[in-house]
């Protein structure tokens, strides 16, 4: 199978770069399944239904998230009825929506996704590593699951990487996201899981983390808010990773993918 994991979409800049350029990116690496985190998309902050359909109209399979999921109130409404979009898989029991699913592509093939946050730096959640085990044993990659790729939302380098080692051999792709730069860290692990410790962001990149730089700067610098953050309105760059699965589930090849913007660009070969 051939999946493009495309990291955080943070406001406009990165929502138009990823219309730009996604239906040539589907054409070109003949993409069977697109996963994508949705969870700066409205203005920075969480996700909308207006956005979340363009989204799956580009052609973007299932949305995941992070900690901003619920950042626009209004997801609360639609998220039990849409299977599509995740949310952390480690929230309290009783939050609405599901933190996994196991999705069909085009030519049915069956891909379980799995949304999970880190807890280091981040809010106290439940175990990510024991959310992440139990979707593994209730759906096998190579028995239940054609592919299985787990989107880990979190701060810690450290955290993300031993994600990436405790599924080593159990899913395809294991990719960092919350961070919203990527890292130079892609490989294929001894068993067969693709890895990169961020699938970086999908924004303008003359920007504090996707961010307009003036007000986190103030922030730093001078302890005082004056405004809120909103995205940089510069070009963004799209980025992302696109990993090649054998019969079996595991990688064959994992390419990053930045496309537009400010930074060095990386575009597959087909
Ligand atoms: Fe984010
Ligand atoms: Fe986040």
């Amino acid at each position: 199978m051939r999946i493009l994991f495309i990291g955080d979409i943070i406001g406009r800049p990165g929502r138009e770069v990823v219309s730009a350029e996604l239906p040539a990116l589907r054409r070109d690496l003949k993409l069977d399944f697109v996963i994508a985190n949705g969870e700066n998309a409205a203005g920075g902050f969480g996700i909308t239904r207006t956005i979340a359909n363009d989204f799956f109209s580009l052609g973007i399979d299932v949305i995941t998230t992070g900690n901003h999921w619920a950042d626009q109130k209004e997801i609360l409404s639609f998220i039990k009825d849409e299977d599509r979009i995740l949310r952390p898989r480690n929230y309290p029991h009783g939050t609405p929506g599901k933190g996994a699913g196991l999705f069909e592509s085009r030519e049915g093939l069956r891909v379980l996704v799995v949304n999970v946050m880190g807890r280091t730096f981040m809010d106290p959640l439940d175990d990510p590593f024991a959310a992440v085990e139990a979707e593994l044993i209730a759906c096998p990659l190579g028995e239940a699951a054609d592919a299985v790729v787990i989107d880990m939302h979190a701060e810690a380098t450290s955290e993300k990487m031993a994600m990436g080692h405790f599924c080593d051999g159990r899913a395809s792709l294991v990719v960092g996201t919350h961070s919203h730069v990527p890292t130079a860290d892609a490989q294929i692990f001894p068993g067969g899981t693709a890895y990169q410790t961020d699938a970086g962001g999908c924004c303008d990149y003359d920007s504090v983390i996707g961010m307009e730089k003036f007000e986190p700067v103030q922030r730093f610098t001078k302890k005082i808010s004056s405004s809120r953050f909103s995205p940089a309105n510069g070009p963004a760059t799209l980025c992302g990773v696109f990993v090649e699965t054998n019969a079996k589930g595991f990688a064959s090849r994992i390419e990053p993918v930045r496309i537009g913007g400010r930074l060095k660009q990386s575009v597959p070969e087909s």
